[in-house]
């Protein structure tokens, strides 16, 4: 990340507020990257259309971290040290996160996440934030599903051990479903980006589960998926918000066909201002926009009227006035920051159906 993926007004610009944002344009998570940009990019562009904030207009200073947390971490020490950023926007992936919260707290400069789900993101301290769920609740979402809808007492996990997401995910999804009489026969664990889970999914088939719970991305669940039903492995697998990408469907061809996951949002709401927003997503991208496009348009948006309300645009008053965030009305649900700094909202279960995916049933906190 030592050049910005797009180059933005220079810092001192005096009727711009610029803003910063990391993500994954490239490299193996690239959808979530891309889809989270198109989603600022529109909320940035409704309010400058909108004329701006304070008088002036918005930019945004955007870095490629190629999908890795040492390059997330050193985009955040520019944004903040050369670009001087009045807040951040990013990761989607918790592990980057991670890395990029250290240094924003640090400085002082307010970040928020629009999609990293890991509760230690925002526990890095006061100036971090996100408009996102965490997974004690994603987690305890699937353990009930799993138990009371598909009435499963014997489930499998496959985690990736690289991922801070995915082993939290593996450890509330483990407590829960014990907790609601159920029991986890093997945990099996890859390395992101590995390209051979046979070994894992032969072990996991001696086991005899009624489900395969894979916590992972998009890009490692598609190969699993082929590889389980080739295997012979027919049971559901169930996943987490990691799913989400058109891509998912490209790797696993119709291998997840009766699978489910949990996610943010569902295209199918028929709220208006979802739908509204899909229409003009639509016209601006071409696709259907995915929960990461909601989740970076949302993130945006609340920074925005975040900006509006602030008595200046220094750190401390900024970070106070996304702390306020109450009932904003998010494509993604309505946002009401506790004081973790953790946005508390229901999850959508989706099945995944030819290839698509299918509303099933909302879970609230
Ligand atoms: N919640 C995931 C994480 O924390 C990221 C993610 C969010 C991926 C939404 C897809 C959709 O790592």
């Amino acid at each position: 990340a030592t050049q910005p993926a797009s180059p933005g007004p220079a810092p001192a610009e005096a009727n711009t507020i610029l803003l910063g944002e990391v993500g994954s344009l490239t490299g193996a998570q690239a959808t979530f990257g891309v889809s989270t940009r198109n989603g600022i990019e529109l909320a940035i562009k409704e309010a400058n259309e909108a004329g701006g904030v304070k008088g002036k207009k918005l930019a945004v200073r955007v870095y490629d971290d190629q999908g890795k947390p040492e390059e997330a971490a050193q985009a955040v020490t520019r944004l903040i040290t050369q670009d001087k950023v009045v807040l951040i926007l990013g990761e989607v992936a918790s592990s980057n996160s991670l890395a990029m919260a250290e240094k924003a707290q640090a400085a002082g400069v307010p970040m928020i996440t629009p999609s990293s789900t890991n509760p230690s993101v925002t526990q890095k301290g006061e100036y971090i934030f996100r408009v996102c769920f965490i997974d004690p609740f994603q987690g305890f979402v699937m353990a009930k599903f799993a138990r009371e809808n598909l009435k499963a007492t014997q489930v499998a996990i496959l985690q990736d051990n690289k991922s801070a997401y995915s082993i939290g995910l593996k450890d509330v999804f483990t407590q829960k479903f014990a907790e609601m009489g159920g029991k986890v026969v093997t945990t099996e664990s890859y390395s992101q980006g590995d390209t051979d889970f046979r070994a894992q999914l032969t072990a996991i088939k001696k086991t005899k589960p009624q489900a395969i719970y894979v916590p992972g991305y998009y890009n490692d669940v598609g190969i699993i998926a082929r590889q389980a039903r080739e295997l012979g492995l027919t049971v559901p697998l169930m996943g987490g918000d990691g799913w989400d990408s058109e891509k998912l469907f490209e790797l696993a061809g119709n291998a997840l066909d009766g699978s489910y996951f949990s996610n943010h949002y569902s295209p199918e709401n028929p709220d208006e201002k979802v739908q509204k927003f899909i229409r003009d997503y639509k016209a601006a991208y071409g696709g259907v926009p995915d929960a990461l496009a909601a989740l970076g348009y949302d993130a945006a948006k609340v920074a925005i009227a975040a900006l509006e309300r602030s008595k200046d645009l220094s750190g401390p008053s900024v970070r106070d006035a996304i702390a306020e965030t109450k009932d904003f009305p998010g494509v993604a649900g309505n946002i009401t920051l506790d004081k973790n700094r953790n946005a508390v909202k229901s999850a959508a279960i989706l099945q995944i159906a030819d290839g698509k995916t299918k509303f099933v049933t909302t879970i609230a906190p």
